[in-house]
């Protein structure tokens, strides 16, 4: 047992390390000491407290989670008034001169005198809070309320890490410090996904967020410190409320600018954007640069703020009505907005995937008139319970395409018989009519066309030209886009009916390249099974897995018509895959194209299959190693797997054969080593042909 005194010296020595590394960890961004080793300490201070509960002060860092769930908020009347600010409408770089006209006019400034100082600050998009500290220490928590009276949300607030429970270095007797609490856009993607997860585990009272604001209000307000623990927020600070004078021992500040400083001092983030501005021109070079950086900053903001830097010029330009003479809010364009939906559409990916969007009432968001916004996929649709007729809130953020974030409480309240349908995915290609099928553990639906939706029609015929295809030298991207746009290929067949003619009739077609690509398209008649069964782009089907199903069927038409189970027997080829071969090749269109692709004379060599073909090779294991005289390393492993033997990296003692070319290395010194028998490339193939 640890003695009084040593207990409390010790208890306040891990508080002040705590406190130290919580600050370069959460606010500086500057982490010294591995989460592990601050766990310790933590935990060593929590055993601490628990052996001496009077050392359980309510500003030790095992604190923040610490009180019972509320039954309601009390509520709490400012002692200095949470005003608000004039927001200037005008988004252009105007709104910022009008501004600092305003105030040169009522400082009763010439036209050709001193240029006014400012301070630019980043408008937070999260909610106001008044943060009293007594003696160093955080005594009450209050939001803005209607600017007279907030409510008392002190619990909560104590869970946010970045809000000190003591100020950092001298303190005064009392201080407010005023600023926005908010969660970061990472921070709100997790919690969402979480509480989907919660969701569809069952839990009904669980809703996700429609935004980071949203999300930072609701934690907030939440009456369960456990829960409101659990909603990372975070905090900057930018303003003050009642503060001891000067000679009571509070700091001597004349400007914005040194009280930020001090904020900061305390302990406080405050917004590393911050800067300093003279004059008309300085603001509108902040408010464009910010511009560039706002979808880059990890939190949502709505504007920039400007304050006249000085406090002697701030009281004497004082107030009207509510709202101060010296600050204003310059917005940008707002990211969100309300509108209605007027139906929901699908469409279809040049992938095939189908995603519903939502047709909306043209509105401007984000800088842009927007009159589409994704629903992603029919989860996310019926999940955000999106209807023909619904008011939406509608967000374009940056470059990013357009989504329906939610819609309104009031439209999802009305009765059922006022709204439209539930969405369903339809389970037929709006584009094609071919089956949409959505595999087990994906959240999209898929088109099965293929080649034969149009949808997907370029991206297929590229696929199909590609070098480790039927490789069509000359058809790129610009010639295909240009001749399905003219509507000269609609499926892949047509490739083979385009004459020289049409081609040198195309735009920016040279008689040269045009028998160029007819000479390439009839090279590319003559191919292998591998190669057209990698051409037709079946989802799951790459080059090797065509491969392998080539060698063991053989033959097209024992491919197009095994079963899944017989499809399974292939090397590699799983559940999935087999699927997807045997989705393709159901759907008519599909062996339709197949067979127009036969008739207009393309060819393979067929094999035999290769579960029938003999394997006298078979249980018996070979490494190649060398430059072998006639054969690639890849065809002779080919033909050994072929006749049923296994080709291994290196050699063991469990190898049979090692193939040894010229310039063979160690692997030749170990299978000698070993006692492996060594061959030959002739020896090689007198085996594959006569078996051993
Ligand atoms: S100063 C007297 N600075 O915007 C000036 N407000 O209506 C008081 N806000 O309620 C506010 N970032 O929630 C100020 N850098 C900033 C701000 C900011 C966000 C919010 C705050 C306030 C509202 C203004």
């Amino acid at each position: 047992m640890t003695t009084r005194e040593d207990a409390a010296r010790e208890a306040a020595a891990l508080g002040e390390q705590l406190r130290r590394h919580a600050h370069l960890y959460y606010v500086l961004d500057a982490p010294e000491l591995p989460d592990a080793e601050y766990d310790k300490l933590f935990q060593r201070l929590q055993a601490l407290e628990a052996e001496h509960p009077e050392l359980r002060t309510p500003d030790s860092p095992t604190q923040r989670v610490g009180g019972k769930v509320l039954e309601g908020f009390a509520k709490v009347r400012h002692k200095v008034p949470m005003l608000s600010i004039r927001t200037e409408t005008d988004i252009t770089p105007g709104g910022a001169s009008a501004f600092d006209a305003r105030v040169r006019k009522e400082l009763g400034l010439a036209e050709d005198g001193p240029q006014v100082e400012y301070v630019c600050e980043l408008k937070f998009d999260g909610l106001a809070v008044n943060l009293r500290y007594e003696q160093g220490v955080l005594v009450q928590a209050a939001t803005r309320g209607d600017g007279e009276i907030g409510e008392d949300v002190t619990q909560s607030i104590r869970t946010v890490q970045q809000i000190p429970l003591r100020l950092h270095g001298d303190a005064p007797p009392v201080v407010e410090v005023r600023g926005e609490v908010y969660m970061r856009r990472d921070d709100f993607e997790a919690l969402n996904e979480r509480q989907r997860e919660k969701i569809a585990a069952g839990q009904k009272n669980e809703k996700v967020f429609v935004n980071p604001r949203n999300a930072a209000a609701g934690a907030v307000r939440q009456l369960d410190p456990a829960i409101a623990a659990s909603r990372p927020l975070s905090f900057f600070a930018y303003g003050l409320g009642e503060v001891s004078s000067p000679e009571q021992g509070g700091p001597d500040c004349a400007t914005q600018f040194d009280w930020l400083q001090q904020f900061h001092a305390w302990g406080f983030p405050i917004g590393a954007q911050t800067q300093r501005a003279r004059g008309a021109i300085e603001l509108i070079a902040f408010h464009e640069t910010i511009a560039r950086q706002r979808d880059a900053l990890p939190y949502d903001i709505d504007g920039v703020v400007y304050k006249v830097d000085s406090l002697e010029l701030q009281r004497r330009l004082g107030f009207v009505s509510r709202e101060p003479r010296w600050a204003v809010a310059h917005k940008y364009p707002a990211q969100e907005q309300l509108t209605e939906v007027l139906g929901i559409e699908v469409q279809v990916g040049r992938t095939g995937k189908l995603t519903p969007v939502a047709k909306l009432a043209p509105v401007f968001v984000g800088g842009v008139t927007v009159t589409n916004a994704t629903l992603h996929n029919e989860d996310e649709a019926r999940r955000k319970d999106v209807r023909v007729g619904d008011t939406v809130i509608v967000r374009r953020a940056g470059d990013v395409i357009p989504e329906v974030v939610g819609v309104l409480p009031e439209s999802a309240a009305r009765p059922a018989e006022q709204r439209g349908p539930v969405f369903t995915m339809p389970r037929r290609c709006p584009v094609c009519g071919s089956d949409a099928l959505r595999e087990e553990g994906e959240v999209d639906y898929r088109c099965t066309g293929g080649l034969f939706c149009a949808a997907q029609r370029k991206e297929a015929i590229l696929h199909f030209a590609a070098r480790r295809a039927l490789d069509i030298e000359g058809l790129g991207d610009k010639l295909v886009e240009q001749l399905v746009d003219a509507n000269l290929i609609r499926t892949l067949p047509d490739l083979y009916k385009l004459g020289f003619t049409t081609l040198a009739g195309l735009d920016r077609m040279a008689d040269k390249s045009a028998k160029n690509l007819v000479d390439a398209l009839e090279a590319s008649k003559k191919t292998t099974l591998p190669r057209f069964l990698f051409g037709l782009g079946i989802r799951h089907i790459g080059e090797s897995t065509a491969k392998d199903l080539a060698k063991h069927f053989g033959k097209l038409d024992a491919i197009m018509d095994a079963t899944e189970e017989q499809l399974l027997e292939v090397n590699d080829v799983g559940p999935v895959v087999a699927k997807s071969l045997r989705t393709f090749f159901d759907q008519a269109h599909n062996r339709e194209v197949v067979e127009q692709l036969r008739a207009c004379g393309l060819s393979w060599e067929e094999g035999e299959p290769a579960a029938r073909a003999p394997k006298p090779l078979a249980g018996k294991t070979f490494v190649i190693t060398g430059t072998l005289p006639t054969l690639s390393r890849d065809e002779a492993k080919d033909k050994l797997e072929t006749a049923g033997a296994k080709v291994a990296g290196s050699v063991s003692k469990k190898t049979d054969y090692l193939v040894a070319g010229a310039e063979a290395g160690s692997k030749l010194d170990k299978a000698l080593e070993l006692g492996v028998a060594v061959i030959d490339e002739a020896r090689l193939l007198e085996i594959l042909e006569n078996g051993l």
